[in-house]
This record gives structure tokens, C-alpha cells and sequence, in this order.
């Protein structure tokens, strides 16, 4: 019996390990991009998602099973077709023109009993809605009867070693019964375990809640932070006592602003659709964002107040920049606070040097210059800020010799380090 064929429509940091994990479980994988210096990159063996570092790429290219293709036509003959495609937002509206480009692109290629999934973050509604007319125009087919239709949203947390894509729970849904179990079964394939629900709006709020729980709980401890900096209450420590209590208490960090494709992002799709469809505001939603904005100044400011108190001004000061990325341990820069803070020090003059082992140096902001971690580095900044606390620098090093540090992370400890 031949092997099962896949086509997974985006090859980024959810399509990418998705289309390898798949291979690993013996099936043949189209994956399909639009971004021909990407798939191009992938062919030739080289990742740019962490997750999938370059050896389990090789592996999977040497299985022969797995084919990186710009190439809607290589869709032919699928059984399943996963859509991992970004869900951004345009002017603050949903933007879902790269799911719409997917569902044209593929349906031609949808046939009796094949089944099409989308994974992409949106609001509740979008598969039934917005994919599922333009499969059955583009197929002449209908879906539930003909083929399978459903909803599936990414968990996938990247850096993150412990929760990876087979040992997190996988939420699988279908416009039908029919369509959740074909869901269903194909996941059980690369999951450890899933979780079925009624339906596709169901699944696609869950996502929802889950993104818009912790920029909400994000907000809260940041906005809680500022509050506490002015009332000279160390608010690590409440945390850290707090979260002692075993039941009814989960702990949130505060830190420089949320970033990525998701946080900042996903709670807007909610937010819109209930303004949209109810004519009524999410008030959570929009404080949550308004607090979360506010941090990348919050942090240069507090810089600037610190660099004042030694008798130095910004303008001109040398500073040392800890991580740029938006979220530890990776390259990934998308709506990065750490850029946003970088920005605002640099337009009041300071002279930014960066230190950042994951991002690709075009992806950098310019005007700032890519150091290595020294001794030297740190002694000769006015002041070091930890914005990214990626897991592989020496954070004691930096609070040894720096003569001032500004730490978001609470990553470095002694009488020089002024912590968020
Ligand atoms: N990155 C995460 O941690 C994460 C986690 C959970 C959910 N998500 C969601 O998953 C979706 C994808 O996110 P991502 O981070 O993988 O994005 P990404 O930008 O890393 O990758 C998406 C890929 O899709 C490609 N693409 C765009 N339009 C296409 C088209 N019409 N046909 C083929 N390829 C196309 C792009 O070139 C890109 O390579 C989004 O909805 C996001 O919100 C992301």
C-alpha cells in the first residue's frame, strides 16, 4: 500500500515541523510555499526554524518523502491537506488573504474523500465561512458529503524543549462527524493525544481563548509592575510568594511587551469578530493590548532614569542590548519589543550594540552593530540591558563587570542590576 500523501501549505514555524513529523510517521509530504528562496533553502537541507534543526531536516530529505515545492500542481493526488499560513493583521483588521490564496490554490486539487485542514489562527467561523465556498467552487465538490473539511489549531510554543508538536494535546475538529474523525485519525498518527470537539468554531475559539488568557494575564502583571516600580515594591518577589499557593494561581512574568505572530495578534481576531458581529467592545482585549504597548517605552524610560541618576544622558551613551528576538532562544523578530525598545534608545540618541546568537543579521534593526558577549563589551557599556533572556548567555559575567544593568528578565542579580 502506498503511503499516505500530505501536502502542508506554508513552511514556516508551524508548517515546517508539522511536514517533518509527518514524515517521520512514514508519510509521503508536499510541502508547499510560496517564498521560493525559503523552499529552496529547505530543499538544500537548510532550516531556519530551531525546532527542526538542520540534521532531522536531512533526515527527512534523505527519506525521500518529504518534497519542498512551490508547486500547487505537486498537490495532485492528495489524501490530506494541512494550511499553516500566516493570519496577520492589516490597518487592525483580520487579514486572511494568504488562507483565501491557499483554498484557491489548492482546491482544484480536492477529490472525493480527500481531506483539507486549517490550522492558521482566526476567529471562529473561518472554515465553515471563508474556506469551505472556496474549496467547493474551486473542486465542483461539497463539503461534509464529498470531502472532509476541518479545524485544527497549533499549540506549537518554539524554543519551548519540553512541549513539542508530538507530546501536546492536539484540539481536531470537523464540519461533520465524519470530517473530525478523518481529522482525528491523521493526528493520532503524529500526536500522542487529541482532543476532539463538536465543531470548527468551537476549535477555532479555543485557540482564542488560549492567546487572549495570556496577553490578558501578561497585562495585568505588567501594568501591576509599573504600579509596583512607583510604590517601591519589589513585585518579582510578590510573584515568586505568590505562586507558592498550590490551587487558583498561575504565574505571569512581566517583561518588555509581548511580540510574535500570536500575542499581539490573535486576541485582535476575537476582538474584531465581536465588534463585528455583536456591534460591542471586548474591554479586556483592548486594555490588555493598550497595557502591552506601553512597555517598550516604560523600559526606556526607566534606562533613561537610570543612566540620569549616574550623571550620564542617553544621548550619546553606549548601551549593550541582551537579546532582540521577541521571545527567548529563538531568531524569530516578528513584532519583537526588544526591536521596538532598541528604536526608541536609538531616536534618543543612544548608540546601540546588540548582543543576539539566533537572529539572521538581515532581520536586525540598522544602525545597530551585532557583538559577542565579552568582558570587554560589557565594561565598556553605560549601561547593559537584558530585554531577551536567551538561556545560553552568561548573565553572571554581565552582572560582575557591568557598571549598570536594566534587566526586564530578572535574570541578573547584585547591587549594579535595576530590575523592570
Ligand atoms: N509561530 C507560532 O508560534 C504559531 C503558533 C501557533 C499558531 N500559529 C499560527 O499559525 C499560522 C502560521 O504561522 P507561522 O508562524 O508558521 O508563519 P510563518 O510566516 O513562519 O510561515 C508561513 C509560511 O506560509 C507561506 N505562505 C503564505 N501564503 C502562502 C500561500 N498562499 N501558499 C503557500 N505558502 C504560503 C509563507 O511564505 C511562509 O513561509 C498563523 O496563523 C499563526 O498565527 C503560529
Amino acid at each position: 500500500m502506498s503511503a499516505e500523501k500530505l501536502v502542508v501549505i506554508g513552511q514556516g514555524y508551524v508548517g515546517l515541523p508539522l511536514a517533518v513529523r509527518a514524515v517521520e510517521a512514514g508519510m509521503e509530504v508536499v510541502g508547499l510555499d510560496v517564498n521560493a528562496e525559503r523552499v529552496k533553502r529547505l530543499a538544500s537541507g537548510e532550516s531556519f526554524v530551531e525546532d527542526i534543526p538542520a540534521d532531522r531536516l536531512g533526515r527527512a530529505l534523505g527519506s525521500g518523502r518529504y518534497h519542498p515545492s512551490t508547486e500547487y500542481a505537486d498537490a495532485e493526488g492528495f489524501d490530506i491537506c494541512v494550511i499553516t499560513v500566516p493570519t496577520p493583521l492589516r490597518d487592525g483588521v483580520p487579514d486572511l488573504s494568504h488562507v483565501e490564496q491557499a483554498g484557491v490554490g489548492i482546491g482544484p486539487y480536492v477529490r472525493p474523500g480527500c481531506a483539507v485542514v486549517l490550522e492558521s489562527t482566526t476567529y471562529p467561523g473561518t472554515t465553515e465561512e471563508l474556506l469551505r465556498p472556496l474549496l467547493e467552487s474551486a473542486s465542483g465538490l461539497t463539503a461534509p458529503g464529498d470531502f472532509h473539511l476541518g479545524y485544527s489549531p497549533e499549540r506549537i510554543d518554539p524554543g519551548n524543549p519540553v512541549w513539542r508538536l508530538e507530546n501536546t494535546p492536539k484540539v481536531v475538529s470537523g464540519v461533520d462527524a465524519a470530517s473530525r474523525d478523518r481529522v482525528d485519525a491523521f493526528y493520532r498518527r503524529l500526536v500522542e493525544r487529541t482532543v476532539p470537539v463538536d465543531s470548527t468554531r468551537v476549535a477555532e475559539l479555543t485557540k482564542l481563548i488560549e492567546n487572549t488568557f495570556r496577553q490578558v494575564n501578561i497585562a495585568l502583571i505588567n501594568e501591576l509592575t509599573m504600579l509596583s516600580h512607583h510604590l517601591d515594591i519589589d513585585v518579582w518577589a510578590a510573584i515568586e510568594a505568590a505562586e507558592t499557593k498550590p490551587f487558583g494561581f498561575m504565574p505571569f512574568r512581566p517583561g518588555p511587551g509581548v511580540g510574535g505572530h500570536c500575542l499581539p495578534i490573535d486576541p485582535c481576531y476575537l476582538s474584531w469578530q465581536v465588534k463585528r458581529r455583536l456591534g460591542r467592545q471586548f474591554r479586556f482585549i483592548e486594555l490588555a493590548n493598550d497595557v502591552n504597548h506601553e512597555m517598550p517605552e516604560h523600559v526606556a524610560q526607566r534606562i533613561m532614569n537610570g543612566l540620569n541618576r549616574a550623571g550620564r544622558a542617553v544621548s550619546g551613551a553606549r548601551l549593550l542590548l541582551l537579546g532582540l528576538a521577541y521571545k527567548k532562544n529563538t531568531g524569530d523578530v516578528r513584532d519583537s519589543p526588544a526591536v521596538d525598545v532598541a528604536r526608541r534608545l536609538q531616536a534618543l540618541g543612544a548608540r546601540v550594540r546588540a548582543v543576539e546568537p539566533y537572529v539572521e543579521p538581515h532581520h536586525l534593526p540598522g544602525g545597530v552593530t551585532v557583538v559577542g558577549l565579552t568582558e570587554r563589551e560589557v565594561r565598556e557599556a553605560d549601561a547593559v540591558v537584558v530585554v531577551t533572556d536567551h538561556d545560553c548567555l552568561d548573565y553572571d559575567l554581565v552582572a560582575r563587570h557591568a557598571r549598570y544593568v536594566f534587566d526586564a528578565r530578572n535574570r541578573c542579580h547584585g547591587p549594579t542590576v535595576e530590575r523592570l
